[in-house]
C-alpha cells in the first residue's frame, strides 16, 4: 500500500513541464516538493503557483535567504501569499535576521541552513568559523532554533548531534542521502542511505536524482523508485 513517505523531492530542472511531470509521477508518495533558487529565478511566483495547482503536498522554498533583517523580512513577506510550508534562511545570517523571517511568515517553518555540505573543513576555517563543521553546525542550529526557526537543514552526519542538542521539537531535514538501489552517487560524498538518516533522527530526507535522474526511465519507473525508497522508510 502506498502512503506519503518522509521524502522531500527536489524539483531540480530548468523545465517547468518536466517538474510538473515529476509531481504527477510521485504524487501520494512524496510528502514535500522542494523548489530551489534556479526554479524560482526562472519561473518566479507563477511557477510556484503552477506547482501548487498540481499538488496538495507541502512546498519547500529553498531560497536560502541571507541579508539584513529588514530585507529578509520584506522578502519573506513577499513570499507569504504562496504559503510555503518551509522557507530556508542561512543560519549564519544571525539571530535578528532569522527572527525577522519568522515574524514575517509565522505559519511557515523558517528553516535554518547550517553549514553547506559543499564546504570542506578548510573552507569552513577560511570563511572564519573557529570550530570544525560538525561543531559549528550544532551551534548554528541552536542559534536558529533559539531565534524561532522550526526546522534545520544539515548533513546526515550531523543529525545525531543536532537532535541531541535540540530535542524532538525541531524538524531535521537532510540532503546528501543516496539509496542503496543502484542510483549513482553523482556529486554527493559522505552520504548515508535515506533509511540510515531517518534512523539517526531526521524527519525528512531530500532526494533528487536517485528518483528523477536520467538513469530512471519514464514516469512509471520514477514512481517505482519513489515507492521503493518510501517502503524502506516505513
Ligand atoms: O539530486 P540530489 O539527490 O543530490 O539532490 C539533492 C538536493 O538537495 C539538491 O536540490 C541540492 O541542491 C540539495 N542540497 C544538497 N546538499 C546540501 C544542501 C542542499 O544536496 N548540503
Amino acid at each position: 500500500m502506498e502512503m506519503k513517505a518522509p521524502i522531500v523531492l527536489a524539483l531540480d530542472t530548468p523545465d517547468l513541464e518536466t517538474a510538473l511531470g515529476w509531481i504527477k509521477a510521485t504524487q501520494g508518495v512524496v510528502s514535500v516538493y522542494k523548489l530551489g533558487l534556479e526554479f524560482y529565478l526562472t519561473f518566479g511566483r507563477d511557477g510556484v503557483k503552477r506547482v501548487l495547482d498540481h499538488t496538495d503536498s507541502d512546498i519547500f522554498l529553498d531560497l536560502k535567504l541571507h541579508d539584513i533583517p529588514h530585507t529578509v523580512s520584506s522578502a519573506a513577506l513577499a513570499l507569504s501569499s504562496l504559503h510555503p510550508k518551509y522557507l530556508t534562511v542561512h543560519a549564519s545570517g544571525g539571530r535578528a535576521m532569522i527572527t525577522a523571517a519568522v515574524e514575517a511568515v509565522p505559519t511557515t517553518f523558517v528553516t535554518g541552513v547550517t553549514i553547506l555540505t559543499s564546504l570542506s573543513e578548510k573552507d569552513v576555517q577560511e570563511v572564519g568559523f573557529k570550530e570544525n563543521a560538525a561543531v559549528s553546525a550544532v551551534k548554528l542550529a541552536t542559534l536558529a532554533v533559539e531565534a524561532g526557526a522550526r526546522a534545520i537543514v544539515c548533513s546526515p552526519l550531523e543529525i545525531i548531534d543536532i537532535r541531541t542538542a535540540l530535542g524532538n521539537d525541531v524538524t531535521i531535514i537532510t540532503p546528501g542521502v543516496r539509496p542503496s538501489n543502484g542510483a549513482p552517487a553523482d556529486d554527493q560524498v559522505r552520504t548515508l542511505t535515506p533509511q540510515q538518516a531517518i534512523e539517526r533522527g531526521a524527519n525528512f530526507v531530500v532526494i533528487g536524482r536517485p528518483i528523477t535522474g536520467e538513469w530512471v526511465n519514464g514516469a512509471g519507473a520514477m514512481r517505482e523508485r519513489a515507492v521503493e525508497i518510501a517502503e524502506q522508510l516505513r
